[in-house]
């Protein structure tokens, strides 16, 4: 069984509640019904259910009618919700009256919802930007214990199969996090890993990217990928996990071999954590570009529980896989 198969099934062996907040969306509410129809997971639609059903019918989406539609003008749990969002921001001087108008905002309920215990996990962006999409998350669900930030990793399947673990590997941090420090790109590196076990299903062998390997270039940006990758052996002992490597030390055993002699993961890693978000978020692009790959997140990791974030120019398709990945970030 593929990868891909493997996260589908797993959702269907265990259906969690995910809720999507943009669900009048047209590209949501057709992935709701496939969703539905598959059995990937529960859903919980926020809108207005006139609204939502009235396109379902246009459109024949007849699961639809299976779905948990939430009126953030009518819930009857609204106030326990606004309450749950004045006790969380109060500190940093929102006011209940605030509060109530701001439980309304569907990306702000869908977190509500799980942090009340209502929900397992949230998917949106088809209609919101990335700032808007994770804020509410930041600010309702944070991070896990012992994390101090979330960040965005990607499963790329690329046709290169004799690369990573017969071409899939798992980029980190792609989407969030602009300039980590040592400690965060540690952090992200031990994040990543527990993505690579849960979602892709991979063991994984974690390469520290530079544009240098093993101290052959001198720059204090090659000396905090070095310091990243002493923390993370730090927190997480028994990782595979070396660097830092270039790309082609990473990839490529002979080159591996060659520029850094003994190491475990060089010429064999699966998993590639980027010194920041310019070469994160650019690898990805430009690998998805050239070699037709699909890539398939970004998949959050480091939150309390799971909420992910969609591209504005995703297609039906991004949302159901992205739907099921987010249901196996949230089976325990
Ligand atoms: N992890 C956990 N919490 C965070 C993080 C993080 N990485 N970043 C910010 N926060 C928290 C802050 O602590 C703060 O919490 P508080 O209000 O309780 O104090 C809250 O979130 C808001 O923090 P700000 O510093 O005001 O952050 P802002 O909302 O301005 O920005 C954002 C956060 C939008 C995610 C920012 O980091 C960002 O824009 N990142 C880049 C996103 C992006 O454009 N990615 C590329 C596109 S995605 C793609 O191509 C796949």
């Amino acid at each position: 069984m593929d990868v891909l198969q493997q996260i589908m099934e797993r959702a269907k062996s265990n259906l969690q509640r995910i809720v999507l907040p943009e669900g009048d969306e047209p590209r949501t509410l057709e992935a709701a019904n496939i969703v539905l129809k598959e059995k990937l997971a529960k859903l919980i639609l926020i809108g207005d259910p006139a609204v939502i059903n009235k396109m379902a019918e246009e459109k024949g989406y007849t699961h639809i009618s299976e779905a948990m539609i939430v009126n953030p003008e009518t819930d009857p749990k609204m106030p326990v919700y606004a309450n749950l969002l004045y006790e969380l921001r109060k500190n940093k001087g929102m006011t209940q009256e605030e509060a109530e108008k701001m439980a309304k905002n569907p990306l702000y309920l869908g977190c509500l919802m799980i942090k009340n215990g209502d929900a397992d996990g949230e998917l949106a962006g088809a209609r919101n930007t990335t700032g808007n999409t994770l804020r509410p998350a930041f600010q309702i669900i944070k991070t896990k214990p012992g994390v101090s930030i979330v960040s965005g990793a990607l499963l790329m399947f690329t046709p290169a199969k004799h690369l990573g673990e017969n071409g899939l590997l798992v980029f980190a941090d792609c989407a969030v996090n602009p300039c980590p420090t040592a400690p965060e790109l540690a952090q992200i590196a031990v994040c990543t890993a527990e993505t690579a076990r849960t979602v892709a299903g991979i063991e994984p062998r974690i390469a520290m990217l530079s544009f240098s390997t093993k101290g052959s270039a001198k720059h204090e940006l090659v000396d905090k990928v070095a310091e990243a990758t002493r923390l993370a052996k730090e927190m997480a002992p028994d990782l595979m996990l070396d660097g830092e490597l270039q790309a082609d030390a990473s990839l490529i055993p002979s080159i591996g071999e060659s520029k850094a002699p003994g190491s475990k993961v060089a010429g064999h890693a699966n998993v590639l954590v980027f010194p920041d978000l310019q070469a994160g978020n650019i690898g990805y692009k430009l690998v998805e570009r050239f070699s037709d790959a699909q890539a398939i997140g970004p998949i959050l990791q480091g939150i309390a529980a799971p909420v992910n974030d969609l591209s504005r120019g995703c297609c039906v398709d991004d949302i159901v896989k992205m739907v099921a990945v987010t249901a196996n970030q949230a089976i325990k």
